[in-house]
């Protein structure tokens, strides 16, 4: 006889889902016949996690069933899964070590369902399993540290956080970041991106250190950052401004600019009017035209934009 709770089984209750009942917390729950068939001091000394294994040991051929229940589901659903459904990518190829021969789109198809849901599992997939020779970046696989950045179906996203379109009958296109030098493949070359990026000084600069402990900084001042903070300098704002494309050698781009009024916002910071001197000229800032296709595509849902046109303002009113 099995007692669970209030109720009593003469067998195991059957799987996956038996009673509503038949909880999580009824079978990490000590039950009382089963305790009060230990002697006192005993029943004291009994930590919780010792107690959790005297209950689970109890309910051992309850779970068991549960077990064998929910492996035979997954293995129904396996069966279902298995019909595979054939996916077409078509994924720019450039190989520096053969610079005579064009750039070309190389077809690859996979069955989505062997596949990771994103389009950077379809393409660790096509690297693992079909070429080798295929070149991209990445590092975090959740969106963290921007190296997986590309243009996916024409648009700059991250790849490990854009899904794979299941509609397996229109094929998708992946391309790197536009208007870049390319290194290999998908792999563009963010030499200047970095540059640019190191020229706005992004850290703090405060000659006058408090004396002791830390920069301190109120909470409405911390909120300001909020919003600019999070960039993680993926560069698919700056490679999707029109701006950035044909002036690219003097105007800095979305991600620059807004890191550079991240450190303008910062109370802690005493180089403001500095850092807004250097961008008081016709090229490093005054290209953007305020066209947001920056705050679009950006994948963390920033907005480029309006840190510029905040700078601008600034400047207005100096
Ligand atoms: S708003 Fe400015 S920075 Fe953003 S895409 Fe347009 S021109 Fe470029
Ligand atoms: S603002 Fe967005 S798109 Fe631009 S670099 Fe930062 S995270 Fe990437
Ligand atoms: S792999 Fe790091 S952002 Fe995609």
């Amino acid at each position: 006889m099995l007692v669970i709770g209030s109720r009593e089984f003469s067998q195991a209750p059957p799987g996956p889902f038996p009673d509503p009942e038949f909880t999580r917390h009824n079978y990490l729950t000590p039950f009382p016949p089963l305790l009060s068939s230990l002697s006192r001091p005993r029943r004291r000394r009994l930590s919780r996690s010792g107690m959790q294994s005297l209950a689970r040991s109890a309910l051992r051929p309850a779970l068991r069933a549960r077990t064998f229940a929910s492996s035979a589901t997954r293995a129904q659903a396996a069966a279902v899964e298995k019909q595979p459904l054939l996916k077409e990518f078509k994924i720019y190829r450039w190989n520096p070590d053969e610079p005579e021969k064009k750039p070309t789109l190389q077809s690859y198809t996979i069955d989505l369902n062997q596949c990771g849901p994103m389009v950077l599992d379809a393409l660790i997939k096509i690297k693992n399993e079909i070429d080798p020779t295929l070149t991209f970046r990445r590092s975090c696989r959740e969106g963290i540290c921007g190296s997986c950045a590309m243009n996916i179906n024409g648009q700059n996203t991250l790849a490990c956080l854009c899904r794979i379109d299941r509609n397996a009958s229109k094929d998708s296109k992946i391309y790197p970041l536009p208007h870049m030098y390319i290194v290999k493949d998908l792999v563009p070359d963010l030499t200047l991106f970095y540059k640019q990026y190191k020229s706005i000084e992004p850290y703090l600069k405060n000659d006058n250190p408090p004396e002791k402990g830390e920069f301190l900084q109120s909470q409405e001042d911390r909120k300001k950052l909020d919003g600019l903070y999070e960039c993680i300098l993926c560069a698919c704002c700056s490679t999707s401004c029109p701006s950035y494309w044909w002036n690219q050698d003097e105007y800095l781009g979305p991600a620059t600019l807004m890191a550079a009024y991240r450190w303008i916002a910062d109370s802690r910071d005493a180089y403001g009017a500095q850092r807004k001197e250097r961008l008081q000229n016709e090229m490093s800032m005054y290209r953007c035209h305020t066209i947001f296709n920056c705050a679009r595509t950006c994948p963390k849902g920033l907005n480029p934009a309006a840190a510029i046109a905040k700078i601008k303002l600034e400047l207005a009113a100096d």
